[in-house]
């Protein structure tokens, strides 16, 4: 049976009060699907957000993280800090932190190294900007992506990678891959990872897909053979529109 994961990405959203009833909303859904399901969220809102979770089987996860566990680095959150609050998942490489806070492939991969070692599943980020792709230049950019923020890492800690590719120009425009663009994209990062470890490895893989990914587009996306689930950002904030999103991996099961 294929193996979905449909993670919301908050993004900078929802105070406590807030977060907290949506979690409690979330978990009273009681998915058949929850041990798919997990919400990722700013990280004064991951206690609350955890405390409204538990016993329902949705992880939950913060959305950027330091390498470093502990030191002069004024404003940063450490992974034995996030591990201290048990959360499952740690977004890395989100397109937005590349663009406006100085990401780079050398702390994307860091980062990676830190979180697999706590025993956090990182959802590692992908994709191309639209000029990128309109050069015909996606592939050869994601795998270099991808072959920069594995380096170095072993089999086994590879296979502990959950990734999204979230081509730059779908996140938040409204303007959705089309299933078959989004599946090509997920098959040929299947066939990286495939080359840089093994088949075995690549074929269990979660490969997820983001950028306005929503109820109505979903299951278009899900049914494809290499898109294990979604990453969703504005989809991800009302909890009618999520849990669609969640029931759509459902049917697909
Ligand atoms: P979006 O964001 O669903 O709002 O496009 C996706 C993401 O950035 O993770």
């Amino acid at each position: 049976m294929k193996k979905f994961l449909i993670a919301g990405n908050w993004k900078m959203n929802k105070l406590t009060a807030e977060a907290a009833a949506f979690a409690k909303e979330l978990k009273a859904k009681n998915f058949s699907n929850a041990d798919e399901v997990a919400v990722l969220v700013p990280f004064t809102q991951l206690t609350a957000v955890g405390e409204g979770l538990a016993g329902s089987g949705i992880g939950f996860g913060a959305q950027n993280v330091h390498f470093e566990k502990s030191g002069a680095f004024t404003g940063e959150i450490s992974v034995p800090m996030l591990e201290e609050i048990g959360v499952n998942y740690c977004i890395v490489g989100h397109s937005e932190r590349r663009e406006y806070f100085g990401e780079t492939d050398e702390t994307v991969n860091a980062k990676l190294k830190a979180l697999i070692e706590a025993g956090i599943t990182p959802i590692l980020c992908v994709g191309e900007s639209l000029a990128v792709r309109e050069a015909q230049g996606e592939q050869t950019f994601v795998a270099g992506q991808l072959v920069a923020d594995f380096n170095g890492l072993t089999r086994e800690g590879a296979g502990k990678v959950v990734i999204a590719y979230e081509p730059i120009w779908a996140i938040g425009t409204g303007k959705t891959a089309t299933p078959e663009q989004a599946e090509e994209m997920c098959a040929f990062i299947r066939g990286v990872i495939g080359g840089l470890y093994d088949n075995d490895l690549a074929d269990k893989m979660l490969i997820l897909y983001g950028g306005s990914m929503k109820a109505s587009n979903a299951a278009d996306l899900l049914a494809k053979p290499d898109i294990n689930g979604g990453l969703i950002g504005g989809a991800s904030l009302k909890i009618d529109d999520f849990s669609a999103i969640v029931d759509a991996a459902a049917q697909l099961k």
